[in-house]
């Protein structure tokens, strides 16, 4: 018997967020009758106080296109090491039992996470120890197993590509070799998507390390048959062969170290290996993750909250729910947290670039 849900939204955040809320709110409301909590800045709000309100109807109007979450979320808030400050010194605390207990007050009788492999593999951790909960993967890398696709990745493609069709005509204005560095900490499907839409000529993913020779010789190989400018696209967790990926200095309390910055050292490389060629770097960063989410996205969120909502009604608790072939299905979230889905080295998008003449490094 199923009274009163809450739906969390955790991790970093993507374009769609909004969605799956304003359905999972209807579904629950127009279908079963049910009220719905909404719990602020993801397992946060399960940790500290004050952060739960009622998600009605009239919470839930308008926000359809609107990009973000409206319930804030944070990918800094692991109930099983919990960064604090005790007198200025930072200590860690497993907090996952408050969590159970923080939902079992609130008289959940099942929680929504909609999350990346992070929240979702703390839910899988936090079922174990008594919380009811089902799963929404969401992620602009889409590098979640047991579903086709995340929402969020086709925005963030879509936006990686518009930045790429600006890229060319400046780039061909100045005989210069742009590269954009885009988001992709494990899996390079931003940056293989895009850089087949976008039109790019070097495309540098985390599954195959680079040589950099070989984007040398595209770019002057172009070059020399008179096509004087090059357009490259790296993923931010990309690395040379025999090298490391590139991660900023200062790790935040709390949070994963971050990447970035593999977009200038390529520069660096690829100007002391030719300084004839003009580089130039721009790094899409957090644009990937703002904005009002496309219209597939908002399709797949829509229906990624409302099968949630079925399936808790259907007493599936401990499922995702998940994409394959044209059809919503649930799926262990153990399953989906259990490896990373990679861009698999044999596929036919990798030999599409291949064919069309694209240097993958
Ligand atoms: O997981 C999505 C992602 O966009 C990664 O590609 C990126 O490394 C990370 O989030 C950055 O997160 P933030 O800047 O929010 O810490």
């Amino acid at each position: 018997m199923i009274n009163r849900i809450g739906v969390l939204t955790g991790g970093g955040d993507c374009p769609g967020l909004n969605a799956v809320i304003r359905a999972v709110v209807k579904t629950a409301i127009n279908e079963y009758g049910w009220d719905v909590l909404g719990i602020e800045d993801g397992f946060e709000g399960l940790i500290q106080p004050g952060k739960v309100r009622p998600l009605g109807l009239d919470d839930v109007r308008g926000i359809l296109a609107r990009g973000g979450t409206i319930l804030g979320t944070t990918n800094r808030a692991n109930p099983f090491a919990y960064e604090v400050s005790v007198d200025g010194e930072m200590r860690v605390f497993d907090v996952s039992d408050d969590v159970v207990r923080h939902a079992q007050i609130l008289g959940l009788d099942a929680l929504v996470v909609i999350g990346g492999d992070g929240s979702l593999r703390i839910t899988h951790e936090l079922s174990q120890k008594g919380l009811k909960a089902v799963g929404v993967p969401k992620t602009i890398d889409n590098d979640l197993s047991e579903t086709n696709v995340t929402f969020g990745f086709d925005t963030a493609v879509n936006t990686a590509v518009g930045a790429l069709d600006r890229l060319h005509t400046t780039a061909e204005s100045h005989h210069r070799a742009l590269i954009l560095e885009v988001m992709g900490r494990d899996a390079g499907w931003i940056a293989l998507q895009a850089g087949i839409a976008g039109d790019a000529d070097v495309i540098l993913i985390p599954e195959i390390p680079y040589d950099l020779m070989h984007v040398v010789e595209k770019v002057v190989a172009r070059s020399r048959s008179g096509v004087k400018y090059s357009i490259i696209v790296v993923a931010e967790g990309a690395r040379p062969v025999g090298g490391a990926a590139v991660y900023q200095e200062r790790r935040e309390v709390g949070a994963e170290r971050r990447l970035g910055g593999i977009g200038a050292a390529l520069a660096e490389q690829l100007r002391a290996q030719n300084n004839a060629v003009e580089v130039r770097v721009t790094v899409l960063g957090h644009l990937q993750r703002g904005g009002s989410p496309t219209a597939f996205d908002r399709l797949l969120a829509t229906r990624f909250g409302a099968m949630a909502v079925r399936l808790i009604a259907d007493g599936r608790l401990g499922y995702m729910v998940a994409l394959r072939d044209e059809q919503i299905v649930s799926v262990p979230i153990a399953a989906a947290v259990a490896a990373q889905k990679l861009v698999p080295l044999d596929s036919d998008i990798l030999q599409t670039a291949r064919a069309l003449g694209i240097c993958l490094g």
